[in-house]
């Protein structure tokens, strides 16, 4: 298990992390103000991540015994109020809150039953050059819309894991829609991850800034490159698919406390079926197909189109939609 506090800049801002009238961390029984800050410092800034956080990790995050831990957890439950059942009421309120963003264009927004929603993951997968870092940059700029605009009036968290994201392409996109180039980048907090490590600690940061701006999209393109390039061979493909569980159950956590749509992309080998390692034994596929909502499978056409397919989706039927790559972003 990687360390969670492995590393990690400390900051200063985390000091007033504590949420304003609610119950903090070191109103837990058994946490003091060190470990309180040795828990902020490792991502668990406030009872719900505590909550739902495996003994284990918080453990070794406080540098505690597994017996505290476990009982910190138990507290936090109980004040945070989540037994792990919910009933029907709260979760239809859940339900109520779910937001969709628009993609910009018609054919992809009814494809997906509306455009991409919050509380789930939603993958972009295809060959290289199909519009996935495309459209992780368009619906980048969408979000930050006016809900009667096809937006959550948001900002983005963009976790760039291959150098890809271009702040002009943000400059002609916002252009395209009216926006102000200059809010439109101010609003998108980008991170590039140096590997697969870095980047599910980025996920633990950008719960930091979830808490001070209205982070409603986080993007990580791409999903799958770093833990590809880094656990080859057929030894390696166990821990590999365990730590991008991890990864995408955090995303997943993400995605439901701050009601935050999750946009993922992935690049596909030689079948379209078989997302993620060797196509004979697609286990890392498997693993995103449990997790991801929304899984969108993107092939190129007579330019500048791009054929979008929505694939083993559980709710919503079958289907294709046609899209555009142009200078100004996606259009129909
Ligand atoms: P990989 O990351 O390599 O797997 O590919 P990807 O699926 O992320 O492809 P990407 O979204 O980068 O799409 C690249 C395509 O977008 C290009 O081939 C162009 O067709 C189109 N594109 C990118 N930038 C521009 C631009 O400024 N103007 C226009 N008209 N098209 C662009
Ligand atoms: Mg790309």
């Amino acid at each position: 298990m990687p360390s969670k506090s492995a590393s990690r800049p400390s900051s200063d801002e985390e000091t007033e992390a504590e949420p304003k009238g609610e119950v903090g961390l070191e109103d837990l029984p058994g946490v003091g103000p060190t470990i309180a800050e040795k828990l902020r410092e490792s991502g668990y800034t406030d009872l719900m991540e505590l909550a739902v956080a495996s003994p284990g990790d918080v453990a070794e995050a406080a540098e505690i015994g597994l017996a505290i831990a476990q009982k910190i957890i138990g507290e936090a439950r109980r004040k945070a109020d989540v037994g792990g059942f919910e009933s029907g009421t709260i979760l239809l309120e859940r339900r109520k809150k779910l937001g969709r963003v628009t993609t910009n264009s018609k054919a992809l927004d009814e494809l997906l039953g509306g455009g991409v929603e919050t509380q789930a993951i939603t993958e972009f997968s295809g060959e290289f050059g199909t519009g996935k870092t495309q459209l992780a940059h368009q619906i980048a700029v969408d979000i930050q819309m006016p809900p009667a605009q096809g937006g959550l009036s948001g900002e983005v968290v963009y976790i760039d894991t291959e150098s890809t994201f271009r702040p002009e392409r943000v400059v002609d996109m916002a252009k395209g829609l009216g926006l102000d180039p200059e809010t439109a980048l101010g609003r998108i907090h980008v991170a590039r991850a140096f590997n697969s490590n870095h980047q599910m600690l980025l996920v633990q940061k950008a719960q930091e800034l979830a808490r001070e701006k209205p982070i409603r999209l986080l993007v990580v393109d791409s999903l799958t490159a770093h833990f590809r390039s880094e656990y080859v061979g057929r030894g390696e493909l166990a821990p590999r698919q365990q730590q991008l569980n991890r990864h995408l159950h955090e995303l997943l956590r993400f995605s439901d406390t701050y009601n935050a749509a999750i946009v993922v992309t992935n690049q596909v080998s030689a079948r379209p079926d078989v997302l993620f390692g060797d196509p004979t034994r697609p286990i890392g596929g498997n693993i995103v197909a449990h997790a991801a909502t929304y899984r969108v499978y993107l092939r190129k056409s007579k330019p500048p189109r791009r054929i979008a397919r929505l694939i083993d989706s559980p709710n919503l039927p079958e289907g294709e939609a046609v899209f555009s790559l142009t200078t100004e972003g996606i259009r129909d």
